[in-house]
């Protein structure tokens, strides 16, 4: 079949009709990547892990799910423009849907904070971007006071069409294992995410899709943590500044996952997520930028502290926000760097030693 993207694939789960004009890149129907290499890491040998590889998606990022759907329903509402504040994945996806709809998009972001992927992304796309002196949290305070106004339209998660979108996300994971997984791991920035996996996984469930319901466990990084510290923070710090997120706006939201699934939300330092996102990269071969990572560090640590699981054969499903291309400066700064020699092949077999 030629795939058409999640709006066309999910029509009945999604409020469009016929007549909603569609901007879409098809994107969706991302892989599912069964983990080999990682599971003596992980200290658990006999889980089912799979890799929900949203890097996958056509601007990079699982936002692009929930972007289809907010710059149709932007199109069906007349909307001229749109606007959203990002740490730069919204915003990438955001530039992309409005260039192919004739859409103005507007930017914010916070100065110095935002990787180089992302930001190119947003500005080769036309957006109009606004560099703010200030975190994200300012950010979103400005683009939610602007959106008021009636003239400009909102694409951050507060847009229920945006989380709409994304719960396609649990759609694609039931339908390619027949049944949730037990366990669904997944970063936590604004927390729009793990509220839009939650609403599909009881969609589908309540549709009779599938017989039960996986247990949500979000993980925020530890310098952006306010969800486990019960309080905003105030200056989030963290390497993975897709969620360095002091107060989101999907807060009770996450909050009501984690307690109807009997999940939780825990935190994991900078130094786990890039262990992880290390062990990613070269025992799996699966390149995802640091957010992405905090997923499978929170899988790790929660192996390392539950010993029972850690022994069972129970499935799980981690999913990886953003692809590694993102964030290059990481990679570069975590990896070794090359080696630099004359132009002869012998001097490299010497390095070599082979
Ligand atoms: N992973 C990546 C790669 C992200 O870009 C984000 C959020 C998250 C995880 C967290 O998802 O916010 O739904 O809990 N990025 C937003 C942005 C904030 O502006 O691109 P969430």
């Amino acid at each position: 079949m030629n795939y058409q993207g999640i709006i066309h694939r999910y029509k009945d789960f999604l409020s469009v009709t016929d007549k909603t004009p569609v901007a879409t890149l098809k994107e969706g129907n991302t892989p599912l990547i069964p983990v080999q290499g990682l599971l003596e890491w992980l200290g658990a040998p006999h889980l089912k892990v799979f890799l929900k590889y949203e890097g996958m998606n056509p601007t990079g990022s699982f936002k692009d799910r929930g972007m289809t759907m907010a710059i149709s329903k932007a199109l069906e509402d007349k909307s001229k423009a749109v606007i959203c504040a990002s740490t730069g994945n919204t915003s990438a996806s955001a530039a992309a849907y409005a260039a192919q709809a004739g859409l103005r998009c507007v930017v914010l972001i916070p100065e110095g904070n935002i990787a180089l992927g992302k930001l190119s992304q947003a500005l080769v796309h036309g957006a109009e971007v606004f560099s703010v002196e200030g975190n994200f949290d300012t950010a979103l305070t400005m683009v939610r006071a602007m959106s008021e106004t009636g003239t400009v339209t909102l694409v951050n998660s507060l847009n229920p069409f945006r989380i709409e979108g994304q719960k396609s996300g649990a759609f694609e994971i039931v339908d390619d294992l027949g049944e949730p997984p037990d366990c669904h791991f997944i970063p936590v920035g604004n927390a729009g995410n793990i509220t839009a996996y939650w609403k599909g996984y009881k969609e589908y469930h309540a549709a009779k899709k599938c017989k039960k319901l996986p247990k949500m466990m979000g993980y925020q990084a530890a310098g952006s943590a306010p969800i486990v510290l019960g309080k905003p923070v105030l200056e989030p710090d963290t390497i993975a500044t897709a969620i360095r997120i002091g107060n989101p706006a999907s807060w009770q939201q996450a909050e009501a996952a984690r307690n109807e699934s009997g999940g939780q939300i825990d935190s994991v330092t900078d130094e786990e997520i890039l262990e992880a996102y290390q062990a990613l990269a070269s025992k799996e071969g699966v390149f995802c930028e640091p957010a992405s990572a905090a997923s499978v560090a929170g899988l790790r640590k929660y192996v390392h502290a539950h010993k029972d699981f850690a022994k069972s054969k129970a499935t799980v499903v981690c999913v990886l926000t953003g692809h590694g291309l993102k964030d290059p400066d990481r990679a570069i700064a975590v990896a070794p760097r090359p080696r630099t020699v004359k132009p002869s092949v012998e001097a490299i077999m010497r390095e070599l030693n082979i």
